[in-house]
């Protein structure tokens, strides 16, 4: 080819975010944290009620933001929607981060972190968690006093499902007097830990939600940041007027409402994860505690063999031999006929 693409060097030099591929339908999905029961019935319910004319129109949002508000427990000038959660991240390298900027998180996490901050060309300072899974607090504590534009934790943390409580959280925004620090909480609805509640006397402080998971709707993009009302009003300012399509509107105002089976599935996933995990621990395989919808658990070295296996056998998990190491695998809750079948075929296959 003739011409060159003007590339800025930071995405030149970037690898590409490995999505596991498309093919999945029909197996048992426990590869991506998924609520694999399915939204409430009342969601394609409401989907279904939009007219041609309303989905021909570009959509309102107050309304529906200020529901959403609501189901958080917030005005609606502290809430700003995006098209998911991974979305919801990107505003504040958007908003906080020049390419040299430092940018902190502790990995093995989720790999948007990183792949934003490759984006913009930040310096990543990557913290790890110790071999128990228990988070880096005092290497954090330490960054901070340099003042890194921006720190992001995920609570819980996928894939270690660590989850931090009040007092280290607290002590991370105390010290974060010039980070915008992120809590990623996806995982909340499973953890009953957010700081939501802290975000209006801690204009630096913001939480991430999304729809995802506990909600059921992955498929519909819909997630949020909620922060202090002057700095949400600063974040909007970086995000195009319809960013967020009016069906995944309608999806979450449906999906909150039926809080009965929000409640029903939480409980139902914290049971479940429980008897999975002594399940797992009585043939022998170590799992770490897991305030998520899922867990990590290390098969030894014979567990690559054994994954591939199921993987023939219709059944997805997340090995982690490229960042935690062979026989790591992360498992999602699924329903309990799924995780019966899944102990079937580890004990068949092992
Ligand atoms: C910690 C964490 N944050 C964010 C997301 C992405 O959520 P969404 O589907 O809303 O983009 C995930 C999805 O797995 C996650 O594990």
């Amino acid at each position: 080819m003739k011409f060159k693409l003007p590339i800025r060097e930071a995405i030149l030099n970037k690898r590409t975010y490995d999505l596991p591929g498309d093919g999945r339908e029909g197996m048992i999905r426990l590869d991506l944290n998924e609520n694999t029961s399915g939204c409430s019935p009342t969601v394609p319910a409401a989907l279904g009620r939009l007219s041609p004319k309303k989905i021909a129109m570009y959509p309102e949002y107050r309304k529906s933001a200020s529901r959403i508000a609501r189901y958080f427990q917030v005005r609606p000038d502290e809430l700003l929607l995006a098209n998911g959660a991974d979305d919801a991240l990107r505003i504040f390298f958007d908003a906080c981060v020049d390419a040299g900027s430092e940018v902190v998180f502790a990995e093995p996490t989720f790999p948007m972190y990183r792949f934003y901050a490759e984006n913009f060309g930040a310096r990543i300072t990557a913290l790890r968690y110790s071999r128990e899974m228990d988070f880096p607090l005092d290497d954090l504590l330490r960054a901070l006093e340099r003042k890194p534009r921006l720190a992001i934790i995920a609570n819980p943390n996928n894939p270690t499902g660590t989850l931090l409580g009040a007092r280290a959280l607290k002590k991370i925004v105390n010290t974060a007097t010039g980070t915008a620090v992120v809590i990623d909480e996806a995982y909340a609805d499973f953890s009953g830990v957010t700081v939501v509640p802290w975000v209006r006397r801690h204009p630096n402080l913001f939480a991430v939600r999304t729809f995802s998971k506990a909600a059921g709707l992955a498929a519909m993009r819909l997630g949020c940041v909620i922060g202090n009302s002057q700095s949400v009003r600063v974040l909007r300012g970086t995000v195009p007027p319809y960013a967020v399509n009016l069906a995944a509107i309608v999806a979450a105002g449906a999906a909150i409402r039926d809080r009965q089976m929000l409640r029903r599935y939480v409980r139902d996933v914290k049971k479940l994860r429980a008897e999975f995990t002594i399940a797992l621990e009585e043939i022998g395989v170590q799992v770490f505690p897991s305030a998520g919808n899922f867990v990590l658990a290390n098969f030894g070295p014979a567990g690559v063999a054994l994954f591939e296996n199921l993987e023939r056998r219709g059944i997805l998990l997340r090995a982690r031999t490229h960042d935690i190491g062979p026989g790591f695998v992360r498992i999602a809750i699924g329903t309990r006929a799924e995780m019966n079948r899944l102990l079937r075929e580890i004990e068949r296959n092992r």
